[in-house]
């Protein structure tokens, strides 16, 4: 299955992606990037690990190659094959080659998933020697220093089966994120959706309550993501309680029980 692939291209007139620092995020990005070493960032789903790289990418003037992981993503996914045109085979490169060829920044979304084969590529990328051999077609590439491997990860999902090995991940420096704290994410939200900050302010602090709900097993927690979702439905006319049900209930559980507590909090909140 070819892997799921977007190119941003800073070239294009289009500002920098949006990005609202929460710490020196930035500093150790550039950092890692100016010394060509690999980065691993952790956090949970919708924090904002996706929307920093892009605008990271944009801000170095590098192009993105973001791949989704998925379990059926092999090795040849990232690096390529040879395909059959009009009669005649020829090698396409997969976003990860292309990367390297092209001194990119190459973003791997949730690397635990792929298939183990896939840490077998990125090691020699991820040392000192900074090469990726193709096998098939008897290559070795020289990445340049303007090459850069990101990967993520979602540590909240606690599957032993799929997590990092220490061999792979202490081949990266790693920031860990999170969910802004409250005046950052008010921003944030308001930045995205146009809502205005008086609005958002109650958003934030529901999301609060709902994150911390111990008693509550979700897989997933109301992102940031969830919160500009929200945000836009109440700019754009919803009420506000129906905007929440939508945005920050059902998307997260389908517990009948689960979902009357917490509408019973967002009704303190918007009843
Ligand atoms: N620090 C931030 N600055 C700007 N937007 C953010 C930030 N954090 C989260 N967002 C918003 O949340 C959405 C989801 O973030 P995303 O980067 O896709 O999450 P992740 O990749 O961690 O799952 C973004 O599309 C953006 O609207
Ligand atoms: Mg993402």
């Amino acid at each position: 299955m070819p892997p799921q692939q977007y190119l941003h291209n800073p070239s294009a007139a289009d500002a920098l992606p949006f990005y609202k620092p929460v710490g020196n995020e930035c500093t150790v990005f550039e950092t890692a990037y100016r010394q060509r070493l690999p980065l691993l960032i952790k956090g949970p789903t919708g924090c904002g690990k996706t929307r920093f790289i892009a605008h990271m990418a944009a801000r170095l003037g590098r192009n993105l190659h973001t791949v989704s992981c998925h379990d059926d993503l092999t090795a040849a996914d990232l690096t390529g094959r040879y395909l059959l045109k009009g009669g005649e085979t020829v090698w396409m490169d997969g976003p990860l080659t292309r990367a390297v060829r092209e001194g990119s920044i190459c973003y791997l979304d949730e690397v635990v998933e792929a298939r183990k084969d896939v840490t077998v590529v990125l090691h020699p990328l991820t040392d000192d020697r900074r090469i990726l051999p193709l096998e098939r077609t008897g290559e070795i590439l020289q990445a340049p220093d303007a090459f850069m491997l990101v990967i993520s990860y979602n540590p909240g999902y606690q599957n032993i089966l799929k997590s990092l090995k220490p061999s792979t991940r202490q081949r990266f420096v790693s920031i860990s994120f999170d969910f802004p704290p409250p005046e950052i994410e008010t921003g944030i939200i308001a930045c995205e959706s146009g809502l205005g900050e008086n609005q958002c302010i109650p958003l934030v602090n529901l999301a609060r309550q709902l994150r911390d709900l111990k008693e509550i097993d979700l897989e997933e927690v109301v992102s940031t993501r969830l919160l500009v979702y929200c945000a836009i439905l109440i700019k754009n006319g919803l009420d506000p309680l129906q905007a929440a049900e939508t945005a920050l209930v059902e998307p997260l559980c389908d517990d009948h029980d689960i979902k009357q507590g917490l509408l019973e909090l967002i009704r303190a909140t918007y009843g």
